[in-house]
């Protein structure tokens, strides 16, 4: 398997090589701002080997630079369809990359994958190199890091760009999760994000835990280094008036629960949303032991004073879905979720931001794999000025969720539902309240001001 593998890495060097040997003449290097652009006149490609619609940090660079007069050409795959504003902006172009087909079943991983780079690299090289003009910078997004941080990291030597990476994440910690520590393709994917890692000339982090962790070994990047903390986009705002928030739920509450909107306005019933993927590495099973215990504890030493009753929706598609709404459907049926009514829903993004500035807390369980990222759902919950009961168990969790601030962390079932027990009893009312205040002002710092005084100021497109 691992000659095999090896094998195929080679021969997509070898691929790569030829391309660029052959064509190597023609390549023209970026010398200032083209004739006719205004003095100064930024030139961004910005590149991400995902689905344009939904790279939400990504589209908002994109739209950043170009609102300060920067030239966009906005690169990615086109699946979703982009931010409106990104369409409209007469300064962004966007330039699609085809889609790779998926692996057919009948292909093993290992032998998909290198063919599925290979396919990457010509790609990337024919619309960097060929059929672009050569920018000022290029900014790439990481991960995914395998081929685009070779690749693009290339083309800026070879074009006179300077390069830009946006660490998201780290690929291979993902590929960890998702294939097993142990997977050779693991250890070739930290190896090689480690060692490209320092190719760029600027190093944009979404949090201050990575890039203490980037400057340290095995990454070792010694470059300058900013971090962009994610900020709620627009649409997510807070509801402050009764009435606005009473005409919004009777909207957004799944049909077949509408009758209980009249006591989740009155405060009889509360509303709490989570949102999951529904795939292994958020466990969704935290979250359903944890109501289990909420529902059948009382939650004063008075007997007769049960937990307040609770209208759980959970937004979100995902592979283990279905498995888990047998599981609710058992469970309420065993009649071990009294007074909890969990429902699932799939929301229009307007309705989705509606709904969080309409609930009474937020639950995310976002575990993360680096352990210094962090969740852009609990941002968009701040956003809509929701506080949170978050899982806790990673460095940068803090820099988001300051507890007894804005939320409350947890990191197991049993933790949790003593938060919500606490919180969503007539004794946690007042905390509750300051958590809100907390959430809400945590949400008010927006992207603009986060973007304008750090990349902005670096790029020249601000002063
Ligand atoms: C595009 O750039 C110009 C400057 O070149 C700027 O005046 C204009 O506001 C920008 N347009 C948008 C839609 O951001
Ligand atoms: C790249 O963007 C610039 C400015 O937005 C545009 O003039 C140019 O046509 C774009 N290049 C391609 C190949 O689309």
């Amino acid at each position: 398997m691992t000659a095999v593998l090896i094998l195929s890495l080679a021969f997509c060097l070898l691929g790569f090589l030829v391309i660029l040997i052959l064509l190597f003449l023609n390549i023209t290097k970026y010398d200032g701002p083209p004739a006719g652009s205004p003095e100064g006149g930024v030139s961004v490609h910005v590149l991400v080997l995902g689905d344009l619609g939904r790279s939400p940090r990504m589209t908002y660079h994109a739209l950043s630079i170009a609102k300060h007069g920067g030239k966009v050409n906005f690169t990615g795959y086109l699946e979703t369809a982009p931010h409106p504003d990104v369409l409209s902006n007469a300064n962004i172009t966007i330039t699609p990359l085809p889609t790779p087909r998926g692996r057919p079943k009948s292909i093993p991983f290992i032998l998909f994958a290198p063919w599925k780079v290979l396919y990457q690299v010509y790609y990337l090289i024919h619309l960097l190199v060929f059929k672009l003009q050569p920018a000022q910078w290029i900014l790439v997004q990481n991960p995914p890091s395998i081929p685009t941080l070779a690749v693009a990291s290339l083309v800026c030597r070879l074009r006179n760009s300077r390069l830009i990476i946006d660490w998201h994440n780290y690929g291979w910690t993902i590929l960890a999760g998702t294939r097993g520590a142990n997977h050779p393709l693991v250890a070739i994917s930290k190896l090689y994000e480690c060692h490209l890692g320092r190719l760029g000339d600027l190093h944009l982090t979404v949090t201050h835990a990575m890039a203490r962790q980037l400057r340290r070994p095995p990454y070792s990047v010694a470059q300058p280094m900013l971090t962009v903390h994610d900020r709620p986009a627009a649409i997510f705002q807070p509801i402050t008036s009764p009435e606005a928030r009473a005409t919004t739920l009777q909207r957004v509450i799944p049909a077949p629960e509408a009758a209980l909107v009249p006591r989740l306005l009155d405060g009889t019933m509360r509303l709490l949303v989570s949102s999951t993927s529904w795939t292994p590495d958020e466990d969704f099973s935290l979250l359903l032991d944890a109501l289990v215990l909420y529902a059948t504890t009382t939650t004063t030493s008075s007997a007769t004073s049960a937990t307040t009753p609770l209208l759980a929706v959970i937004t979100g598609q995902g592979p283990q879905k279905e498995l888990y709404l047998r599981k609710i459907a058992e469970l309420t049926a065993a009649g071990r979720l009294p007074n909890v009514r969990i429902v699932t829903a799939f929301l229009p993004f307007a309705d989705y931001a509606a709904l969080l500035a309409c609930a009474d807390l937020g639950v995310c369980l976002h575990m993360s794999s680096s352990g210094v990222d962090l969740p852009m759902k609990v941002v968009d919950m701040f956003g809509a000025g929701l506080p949170v009961a978050a899982y806790s168990g990673y460095e940068s969790f803090g820099e988001l969720v300051r507890e007894g601030e804005n939320g409350r962390g947890f990191e197991t079932a049993e933790e949790l539902a003593r938060v919500l027990g606490h919180l969503l009893s007539d004794g946690g009312r007042a905390e509750l309240v300051r958590l809100r205040k907390g959430a809400f002002k945590e949400g008010r710092r927006r992207w603009d001001e986060e973007w304008n005084s750090k990349v902005g100021m670096v790029l020249g497109l601000v002063s």
